[in-house]
């Protein structure tokens, strides 16, 4: 080659590594701006574009790089979008958390194949070349916690579809097996990043394969014992897991922008994590080890059942009831998702404004099936976000509230998480429904929530039930409010 053209091409490597310097750097941006906009729902829409423009970003930033076969990219960004889209446009709302565990699951997966494959480039059998220890510990902890996502997250899909009991499952030693394989995986690690000279490359690379082997029966010992009402906070650990594992490929490939993003994902999952175990009263020790709700039995028979001293009530009754109101706080629940009902919320809400009462939405922090679910439903039936309030705000208003309208929740207004001690929801913050002047409960039978116990809100002297799909029931409330005011 020339001088002319070596300097050419070497202007030009330059080129591309500049502009993928600052892809990164407006990546990394828009990635703590998107996470940060995420903390209110006013912003949370715009934080999430800009989140996605900086992932557009980062993603663009590294095409440009020299030496990359476009036709394995290409062949990759064509498999996943055929996947991808239908399922994107298929699932709905209410199965969002079985998507999120199914997208935490590929992405832990695809993390520890990248560090299988730089294990097998850098290090492994293959190359039989020498990695320093700082990158052999990033892709020991990469493959380590790549492998624990994957299947710790397909177990969740599991629980959370159905596939697998929703129940804790619990057998002798438990905790201590699953204590003395993770110590071993991370004894393999350490073992990884120190090795001797001695030890030959041939035995490192069955090490490293036997820590992908533990890692995998780790996730799935690490959720075997968790039931289906601490799901949240195990999404969330494992949206933290998955976020560790990229960060910790970042430190592998000498990537800032991974680590930069993995960071984040990693750290936001975690504290996410934590207001999940806070909202349930529960340590993370208790959610991750307590195989909480394994002694639950069958549904305890606190209600009586549906014959015994429910007040069923028509929908003239609720409308009568609503219609009188001075103020009302409505408490949605995954029910409300179910039947998607939040625009007849919205349109129940705005008829009682009219007439002069004061409306307000009590929001769970684990109501739905999905962190933030009310809030998203809410927002696209354009509730305006200064009516919602959370837990603490106010649950000590509900004594001075006329009519308290629960659309499909169970749990997160079930007594018994404060009067029950045997009840596997003691301890868990809910709503001080039963303290208002009168209660509408809509739902379509006397059936338990997502823990499976009853619920005594429901026979409550002052609580009236209306019976069957929470939208149908509204849009009729809406007409009986719309007719008596003569629209
Ligand atoms: P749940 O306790 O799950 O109760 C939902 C209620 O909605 C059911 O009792 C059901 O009764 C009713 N329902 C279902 N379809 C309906 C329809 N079309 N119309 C009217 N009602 C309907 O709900 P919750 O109070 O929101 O509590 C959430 C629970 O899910 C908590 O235990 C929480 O720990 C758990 N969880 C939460 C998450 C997150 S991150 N939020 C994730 C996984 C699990 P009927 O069948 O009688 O209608």
């Amino acid at each position: 080659m020339t001088p002319v053209l070596l300097a050419a091409a070497s202007a030009s490597i330059e080129g591309r590594q500049l502009v993928t310097a600052a892809a990164y750097l407006a990546a990394s941006f828009l990635f703590i701006y998107g996470i940060v906009s995420l903390t209110h729902p006013d912003r949370a829409r715009r934080g999430n574009t800009m989140a996605a423009l900086g992932m557009l970003l980062a993603v663009a930033g590294t095409l440009v790089v020299q030496g990359l076969s476009y036709e394995w990219i290409a062949g990759g960004i064509l498999l996943g979008s055929i996947i991808g889209v239908p399922m994107g446009l298929k699932i709905p709302m209410t199965k969002m958390p079985e998507r999120i565990a199914l997208s935490h699951a590929f992405g832990g997966l695809a993390v520890a194949l990248v560090g299988v494959i730089y294990y097998i480039h850098e290090s492994g059998f293959a190359a039989h070349g020498e990695v320093d220890r700082f990158h052999m510990g990033a892709v020991g902890f990469e493959v380590l916690m790549g492998a624990i996502t994957f299947t710790g997250s397909l177990m969740a899909f599991g629980k959370l579809q159905g596939f697998l009991p929703g129940k804790p499952t619990v057998f002798p030693m438990q905790n201590a097996i699953t204590f003395v394989a993770l110590l071993s995986a991370a004894a393999m690690v350490v073992f990884l990043v120190a090795r001797p000279a001695s030890i030959s490359i041939g035995v490192a690379d069955t090490v490293f394969y036997i820590t992908l082997g533990v890692a995998f029966v780790l996730g799935v010992l690490l959720v075997l014992p968790i039931g289906g009402a601490d799901m949240p906070v195990v999404i969330c650990l494992l949206n933290s897991y998955a976020g560790l594992a990229a960060s910790a490929s970042g430190f592998a490939l000498d990537n800032k922008v991974l680590i930069i993003c993995g960071a984040l994902d990693g750290g936001s999952g975690f504290i996410l994590a934590m207001v999940m175990s806070k909202a349930m009263n529960r340590s993370f020790a208790n959610v991750l080890f307590g195989a909480f709700g394994s002694d639950a039995g069958p549904a305890k028979s606190a209600t009586g059942g549906k014959a015994a001293n429910v007040n069923e009530a028509s929908v003239e009754d609720a409308s009568e009831l609503l219609k009188n109101a001075g103020s009302l706080i409505v408490v949605p629940g995954y029910g409300m998702a179910v039947a998607q009902a939040q625009h007849a919320v919205r349109e129940i809400a705005s008829l009682l404004e009219k007439n002069g009462a004061r409306v307000r939405y009590a929001i769970h922090p684990v109501a739905g099936r999905m962190p933030g679910h009310m809030n998203v439903l809410l927002a696209e039936a354009n509730v305006p976000y200064d009516q919602l309030y959370d837990l603490d705000q106010i649950n000590d208003d509900f004594v001075n509230t006329d009519v308290v309208l629960v659309v499909g929740a169970n749990d997160v207004v079930n007594p018994a998480a404060k009067t029950s001690p045997g009840s596997p929801i003691f301890g868990m913050p809910v709503f001080n429904c039963e303290q208002s002047k009168a209660v509408i409960v809509l739902k379509r039978s006397m059936n338990p929530g997502f823990a499976g116990i009853e619920n005594e809100l429901f026979v409550h002297p002052r609580t009236m039930m209306v019976f069957g799909d929470a939208k149908q029931t509204l849009q009729k409330v809406a007409s009986e409010l719309k007719s008596a005011s003569g629209h």
